[in-house]
């Protein structure tokens, strides 16, 4: 009889029961038990005596030279640059361009006289090579190891003793002591913790891409999640050139940052002007159904087009459907249209984009989407060089929004004339641009539509 003992551990959220369920109990996922081998206990006889509890005011401060990544949309999501011991966690679909992303910052920092291993599971080294001809990176500090199995890994940092070590991808490494295939949730954990020890032990940075579950999270997500220091996303349509980079959790910095990035033949590059970049062609039409909104996206204003289509409806019930903004969102500003301005959209389809694939939460938006519903259900263009900026209560009144300022000077920035904005105190002063204050949805319409 075999002396291994056994337990399901969910794929999902990591929640471990000894019988199998068909149920997780933490997660509430149907079916995703995987038999898996317990680790046994450590002996935990041996406990570290070195280090010992301080007085804070005695802790030095590591006023730590973070080390940029060469890339200013990187940096900004990561806080300001890599900090020194810092375990990094970057997460996406399957060819959204992490690989590519990581093999750039390798490359920037290893022409920096800077030690960099590039650990890869799932390329060759003669694939990685021809990706790096494309980028253009050749330094003799940069160490390309084909390993899948982590002790390796740890021998060879110990002997590198690189700066950044870049670990793609950590459901195809394991460690031996676990017996539990590559990818489980034991292994994706086990070596989870050991990247984090050495990390910290060493000071070395490292890098470590996770692979996205068909639901959007990384695989094996909570127990990795609180495990690192930083959980990085890479998001974007697999169709469209650009990318965007997300911060999840940052120990070191802000959540609220991203970084914006377009995949073109020689790598990723930076996109210095998103808000251009967005609304590229956006003056040239002049149609029903699309509005400019200047949101903000962690500290920095984004320009985004939201279109909208309104029909009359072929079935018995209306369709409502999104693409960028939350669905509930649009159902509740459409009943607001409804019942404040009389726009019958009750027998009508009403769908709902932000160009390019932004994401868009923030209550800002509400007033350019219910503009654009109403612009494209009386099939009126509003003005091409009018944004719109507010939050809609359920009275149909306008509410006011943060950082007025800073998303009308971008919006000044991008040459827009006027602006529909909440009534709300210290406006900014503007310039060229035209504010217009609109205390309700009725009178938002009013400015709108028939320019009063
Ligand atoms: P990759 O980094 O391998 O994705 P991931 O590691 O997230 O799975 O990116 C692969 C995609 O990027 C692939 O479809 C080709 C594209 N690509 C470019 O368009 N230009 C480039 O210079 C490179 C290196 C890749
Ligand atoms: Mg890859």
């Amino acid at each position: 009889m075999s002396t291994k003992k056994t337990g399901y551990y969910c794929q999902e959220c990591g929640h471990f029961t000894p019988r199998w369920l068909g149920r997780c109990t933490g997660c509430g996922g149907w079916n995703t038990y995987v038999e898996e081998y317990v680790a046994p206990a450590r002996n935990r006889q041996v406990i570290e005596h070195q280090v010992t509890p301080r007085p804070l005011i005695e802790v030095t401060s590591l006023d730590c030279e973070r080390r940029s990544t060469g890339m200013a949309e990187f940096n900004r999501v990561l806080g300001g640059g890599v900090v020194p011991g810092s375990l990094i966690l970057l997460g996406g679909d399957p060819g959204i361009g992490k690989s590519t992303l990581l093999l750039q910052v390798a490359g920037t920092i290893s022409s920096d006289r800077q030690r960099v291993l590039y650990v890869s599971g799932e390329e060759s080294p003669h694939q990685i090579k021809l990706r790096a001809d494309r980028l253009g990176i050749s330094n003799s500090d940069l160490y390309i190891y084909p390993q899948t199995n982590l002790e390796a890994v740890e021998e060879q940092i110990a002997k590198i003793n690189p700066m950044l070590v870049v670990v793609d991808s950590i459901q195809t490494m394991y460690f031996s002591d676990i017996a539990s295939a590559p990818g489980s949730v034991s292994q994706v954990r086990g070596c989870t913790a050991r990247l984090m020890q050495l990390a910290k032990k060493q000071s070395v940075s490292i890098f470590v891409v996770g692979h996205v579950t068909k639901e959007g999270a990384i695989a094996g997500p909570r127990v990795m999640e609180h495990m690192v220091d930083v959980v990085l996303y890479f998001e974007g349509e697999r169709h469209q050139t650009f990318r965007i980079l997300r911060g999840v959790k940052n120990r070191f910095g802000s959540i609220n940052e991203i970084g914006i990035f377009e995949m073109s033949n020689c790598g990723l590059q930076e996109v210095a002007n998103p808000s251009a970049f967005f609304l590229m062609d956006h003056v040239y039409r002049n149609v029903a159904g699309t509005v400019v909104v200047p949101t903000l996206e962690g500290t920095r204003p984004l320009l985004v087009e939201i279109q909208a289509l309104v029909c009359p409806t072929s079935f018995g019930t209306p369709r409502r459907m999104t693409a960028g903004v939350d669905h509930n969102r649009v159902a509740l500003i459409t009943a607001v249209l409804e019942k404040r301005l009389g726009l019958m959209l009750g027998n009508c389809d009403a769908y709902v984009n932000v160009v390019g694939g932004v994401r868009i939460d923030e209550p800002a938006a509400d007033l350019g989407i219910a503009m654009a519903l109403a612009s494209s259900f009386r099939e009126r263009p509003l003005d091409v060089h009018m944004a719109v900026i507010g939050e809609l209560g359920l009275t149909g009144e306008i509410r006011p929004v943060t950082a007025l300022d800073k998303r009308i000077r971008e919006a000044t920035q991008l040459g827009f004339e006027r602006c529909i904005v909440p009534r709300q105190k210290g406006l900014p002063e503007t310039g060229e641009l035209e504010l217009k204050q609109a205390a309700t949805l009725a009178d938002a319409f009013d400015l709108a539509f028939l320019g009063k």
